[in-house]
């Protein structure tokens, strides 16, 4: 399809589904597109940027196209001249937008040689370098900078681990249109009845501002100034999904902008006030390990607990619920629970398997990457464990709380032990703690030399970490390949064998430790390590590169990426698609809202519910929200996750954009994700649909986020859901 014409079709869409209806009157500006550079690998020469520069013996690049350069610097150059009338007849001549796609890991871009946009931080910035591969580089710049005659655009790059460069799209420089402008938001704290809509312009404009929700549609006549904003707040239900459309339109140019929004939804409904056992059905352990158990029940508090059938060497903690000791003896033991409260009591049943397993369902807890990247602290991982606690998610089972990387001190101690670093005062003291409570820590390490954040890791002192976390309390810990890659590139070819030894080497390490310490890879699925990870002991290994709050990413790394490796997971060890992208994240780039629509996110805990996904929690758990709290807590979702037969969803049936995910549970049902991926919604009968992905008569299907009975017809909303426990008619 020609350009021009995708783009009268994309302006006929906008006109025919929007509130943008009246006819344009400009014409859009056509961006010029850029799919080579001149291309230099290295530290940079002198006087690189200027434009008598001679860069006749540097290599023709094309964009996209990554490089190979561990830690290595590159730049671009890029000579360009502009139509005639390129800025003139721009309906916003005032301001030029370098769209540089996606940069791995960090950029300074200029043009001509003055600083126009930067990502991430570089090794001479001082410090340790910050990525900013997830960043889509938009730079808007004061069009007075560019020159009539030839101009140069320049690109200084420096890439983190093996390959870097622009990877995405060609390179577009376009004059700004309005919707490069101008923001419209829908800003919500999370409660899920009320946002905020606003609109702001980086330019003085004059215009209507239109917003509409349940047919009802309101107009505001609005004059801003540079970045001003102008806000509306609306209210509405919070239990379904309320469509909300938004449109501004600028009264000079007659250009308009609109966008769709879906505030959050609470789906989940309250936990009741008597007791409830959220928890699972299983629990491993080894002979003689400590065992560190808190009984998941909500209810109200306080409440007291009893046991019944609790082997020898356990004792429970009427009070809190915590549940300690250890069995020295192999074997099955089935207890049963009993919860009370002013409201009233409730019973649960769980199988202590004593055995060989650990993690016979996938680990629940939290990690402070997600959130606080390498800014991480004792009080920030402690705000978000006593939070676990208060705000009800150990209730339903969440307990290990993970130090990710940047507690290593940076120096090993006269005896090569790693002490934490000033930002951890006692790691120890932390452990106690959430132990006192049933939780249990975790920690972060790498077989290398160094860790990815470029902290000290293991390599050369395995036995001696693995002895200081027991000594800590360590319940957890994420191994991390990083820094042992610089190994496995020295070697003439690095096969999976080469692989698996470090992974191996730290499980003989931990393996003899008193303690059952979960075992978590980290190196990001290479060597299709589902096929290995077992045979090392591995309780969890992650089976793809890092995921990011954004769509794309939750597409690519859980509907893409972990399609035929369901036989892989089972009790005991579980694939591992990468922590949860919901609530408050940013890496330690300043928390924001993950980028998630509400029903993407739905989506999101329902494939992990799935997929049998260890379900870690990466958002800063201070200030929990009700929507985040709404998805993190609906126990009959976690029932599915936590299921004791382990077994793990694949896609069975896909067309037009639906998918269906499905996987078999303990109790002779079946939980199924019906998932729209297509960009309109889709409504369809329930039954029929399960009936045509192949999954046979439906005796009964219920609805597991809203907690009852699926109706006949429903719509999935755009990148949303229907999750589903159902039954086989028996004929
Ligand atoms: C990455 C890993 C992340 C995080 C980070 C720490 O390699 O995939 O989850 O642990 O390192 O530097």
């Amino acid at each position: 399809m020609s350009r021009g014409l995708r783009a009268l079709l994309t302006l006929l869409t906008g006109v025919l589904l929007y509130s943008c209806d009246a006819p344009v009157s400009y014409v859009e500006p056509e961006a010029l597109v850029f799919e080579e550079a001149r291309f230099h690998l290295g530290d940079a020469p002198e006087g690189w940027m200027t434009p008598d520069f001679d860069d006749s013996a540097w290599e023709t690049m094309a964009i996209p196209q990554k490089w190979q350069g561990e830690g290595m610097y590159a730049q671009y150059r890029i000579r360009f001249t502009l139509p005639e009338g390129f800025v003139t007849t721009a309906p916003y001549p005032q301001i030029v937008v370098f769209d540089l796609s996606y940069i791995d890991d960090c950029d300074e871009s200029y043009l001509n040689g003055v600083r126009i946009g930067k990502s991430g931080t570089m090794p001479h910035d001082g410090g340790i370098p910050q990525s900013a591969w997830d960043a889509h580089r938009l730079y808007h710049v004061d069009a007075s900078l560019l020159q009539e005659g030839e101009n140069l655009l320049t690109l200084l790059v420096w890439n983190r681990r093996t390959r870097g460069g622009i990877y995405d799209g060609p390179i577009r420089i376009g004059m700004a249109r309005l919707e490069d402008l101008t923001t419209l938001s829908c800003g919500e704290d999370g409660d899920g009845d009320h946002c905020l809509l606003s609109v702001s312009c980086e330019l003085p404009v004059k215009g209507v501002f239109r917003f509409e929700t349940k047919g009802k549609t309101r107009k505001k006549s609005v004059k801003l100034d540079t970045s001003e904003v102008f806000s509306q707040e609306i209210h509405y239900d919070g239990g379904e999904p309320v469509q909300v459309k938004v449109s501004f339109r600028d009264s000079r140019t007659g250009m308009c902008v609109e966008r769709d929004f879906t505030p959050k939804y609470c789906l989940t409904p309250p936990a009741p006030k008597e007791p409830r056992y959220n928890g699972p059905a299983v629990l491993g352990a080894r002979p003689g390990s400590p065992i560190i158990f808190r009984l998941p029940f909500s209810g109200l508090r306080p409440m007291t607990f009893q046991a019944n059938g609790l082997p020898d060497g356990l004792t429970l903690d009427t009070e809190n619920g915590v549940l300690r000791g250890s069995v020295a003896k192999a074997g099955d033991y089935p207890i049963r629970w009993t919860a009370e409260n002013t409201a009233g009591s409730g019973s649960g049943a769980l199988t202590l398997k004593v055995g060989s397993k650990l993690a016979l369902t996938p680990p629940m807890g939290w990690n402070s990457w997600n959130c606080w990247g390498l800014d991480i602290s004792q009080g920030k991982v402690f705000s978000s464990a006593d939070a676990l606690i208060n705000s009800g998610l150990a209730d339903y089972g969440y307990c290990y709380v993970n130090i990710d990387d940047a507690w290593q001190g940076a120096a090993r101690s006269a005896d090569g032990t790693l002490e934490p670093n000033e930002q951890f005062p006692d790691i120890a003291g932390l452990g106690e703690w959430l132990h006192e409570r049933g939780l249990r820590l975790g920690i972060y390490s790498s077989p290398g030399e160094l860790t990815c954040g470029g902290y000290l890791g293991s390599l050369g002192f395995e036995q001696k970490d693995a002895d200081t976390w027991n000594a800590w309390g360590v319940d957890y810990l994420k191994y991390d390949l990083c820094g042992y890659r610089t190994i496995l590139d020295k070697l003439p070819k690095a096969g999976r064998k080469d692989h698996i030894f470090p992974y191996r080497k730290m499980e003989k390490c931990l393996r003899k430790q008193p303690r059952d310490i979960c075992y978590s890879l980290c190196q990001y699925g290479l060597e299709k390590v589902w096929q290995w990870g077992a045979d090392v002991d591995a309780n969890l290994w992650r089976t793809t590169g890092d995921i990011t709050d954004t769509w794309a990413s939750v597409l690519r790394i859980g509907f893409n990426l972990q399609r035929g490796l369901a036989a892989y997971a089972g009790p005991g060890h579980w694939n591992d698609p990468d922590m949860l992208v919901i609530g408050k994240v940013g890496w330690g780039e300043g928390l924001r809202e993950s980028r998630l629509s509400a029903d993407e996110q739905y989506s999101h805990l329902s494939l992990w519910a799935l997929l049998a996904a260890p379900m870690i929690i990466g958002c800063d758990l201070a200030q929990p929200d009700r929507f985040t709290l709404n998805l993190l807590c609906n126990h009959e979702v976690i029932a599915v996750d936590q299921d004791p037969l382990g077994q793990a969803a694949d896609c069975v049936w896909e067309q037009d954009g639906l998918q269906v995910w499905t996987r078999q549970l303990a109790d002779g049902s079946f939980a199924a994700g019906l998932f729209n991926l297509s960009d309109t919604e889709k409504t369809l009968d329930v039954r029929q649909s399960l009936a045509d992905a192949g999954l046979g008569a439906v005796a009964s299907c219920r609805d597991l986020w809203r907690q009852k009975d699926a109706p006949a017809s429903f719509t999935i909303p755009t990148h949303g859901v229907l999750f589903v426990k159902y039954r086989k008619n028996e004929e």
